[in-house]
């Protein structure tokens, strides 16, 4: 029996989320894409109303909803801007829904308890100058001092770098073990040693923060160690597997931001005597848009479906991800194509969709390791 409506609960988040970006943030967003400026203010109003732990359970400090219900914040989001969405899948996605998987009951009640009430920013620190998709060769390094691990090295292109409390750091205790020595760790930007700095000259997210982090002997306790040491790859890796959905969430958000504003501005415009919605070509744009907003949806709900069951679900969040951000990205290519010179300018939000679309297919795993993924499952390379 397939059920794809959604609950008159999740209806009511839909219409919420849709009601807040349209009022907090696409009246702004051209004057803070522009400004290079992340608005902490609708993270502060997005928490007071239970959106930055939308399913992080109740007894945690969430709102106790399921991973579908995470979908349709970060599907909204989007529609407004990809910064806000990347907020959420870096604090809800890769930190929060972590420590709920992997933390101790100490680390849930001091870390992710007023992560889910939004009173602190959680972000993901994996990614480093010289390890990218290749995660498992980090070189950050932590060793052990006594009761604490003293961690030295540098995470790049962290979002949410310059606002977070907390970041989920992975570094290595032994680099000779390669992924089998990563460890992760609770890292407080309090922490003496740790410093951020925002990375300039992106192509895209300009509304949005991404910063370096910088360990220079951050000693950090014992007690904010998550999980044994040797397990942070899985660890990482069961991370991207929600934050992976919440990107695959968010870039159909974009993409239905992509068609909304080409059928607007088809049914406008005019070219040879009638409205260009009425020639064939801009009519395939449009279907292919379309046929792509709903493969995203179902691949989304479907993996959040396999999420609320509890099954491992690494397969097919790529799946989603992979064929959502390539859509998003193509649709805001025939999006800019649909608005002709008008589509190269800023007085319309699709250049600004088209440049923040290449992230989400670079980041949380690149359109080449997701379809390498895929091919190898195919194969039977891989398996769960
Ligand atoms: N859950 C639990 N365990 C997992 C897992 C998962 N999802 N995926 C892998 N593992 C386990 C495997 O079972 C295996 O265990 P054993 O060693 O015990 O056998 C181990 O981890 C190694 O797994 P693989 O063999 O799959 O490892 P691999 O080397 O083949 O993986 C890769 C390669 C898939 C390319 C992986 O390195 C990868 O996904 N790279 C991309 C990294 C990435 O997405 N980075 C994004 C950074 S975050 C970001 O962008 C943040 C931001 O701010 C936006």
């Amino acid at each position: 029996m397939f059920d794809f409506s959604l609950s008159q609960e999740q209806l009511e988040l839909q219409s919420m989320v849709r009601r807040f970006t349209q009022n907090e943030i696409l009246p702004h967003i051209k004057e803070w894409d522009e400004d290079h400026h992340f608005e902490m203010s609708v993270i502060d109003k997005l928490s007071a109303l239970g959106l930055m732990g939308v399913c992080i359970p109740e007894q945690y400090g969430g709102a106790g909803m399921d991973y579908n219900a995470l979908a349709i914040v970060c599907s909204e989001l989007e529609y407004g801007d990809t910064a806000y969405r990347t907020a959420v899948s870096v604090h809800t996605g890769l930190n929060s829904m972590t420590l709920l998987q992997w933390g101790t009951e100490d680390q849930k009640q001091r870390y992710l308890v007023p992560q889910a009430q939004g009173k602190k920013l959680g972000a993901f620190g994996l990614t480093e100058p010289d390890a990218g998709s290749d995660a498992g060769s980090i070189r950050t390094r932590a060793v052990r001092d006594g009761n604490s691990y003293v961690l030295n090295g540098s995470k790049l292109w962290i979002s949410m770098a310059n606002y977070a409390d907390n970041i989920l750091v992975f570094a290595t205790v032994d680099p000779s073990l390669k992924h089998k020595g990563m460890t992760a760790f609770i890292v407080e930007r309090s922490f003496p040693g740790v410093t951020t700095r925002p990375i300039k000259g992106k192509l895209g997210i300009h509304g949005g923060d991404t910063g370096e982090v910088i360990l220079e002997n951050v000693r950090v306790p014992v007690e904010n160690r998550v999980g044994e040491e040797g397990e942070g790859f899985k660890i990482a890796m069961s991370a991207l597997d929600n934050g992976r959905f919440t990107v695959a969430a968010g870039a159909a958000g974009l993409t239905r931001a992509c068609l909304d504003a080409s059928v607007k501005y088809a049914l406008e415009r005019k070219t040879f005597g009638k409205a260009i919605a009425h020639h064939q070509l801009v009519q395939q744009m449009i279907a292919k848009m379309e046929a792509g907003l709903q493969v995203s949806d179902l691949l989304v709900y479907r993996a959040g479906w396999l999420k609320n069951q509890g099954v491992r679900n690494t397969r097919e969040t790529s799946l989603a991800k992979w064929v959502a951000a390539d859509t998003a990205f193509k649709s805001a290519t025939d999006a800019i194509e649909i608005h002709g010179a008008n589509g190269y300018s800023n007085e319309y939000p699709v250049e600004r969709f088209l440049r923040n679309s290449k992230a989400l297919v670079i980041y949380e795993g690149t359109h080449e390791i997701h379809t390498i993924m895929q091919a190898e499952y195919a194969l039977g390379f891989r398996e769960d």
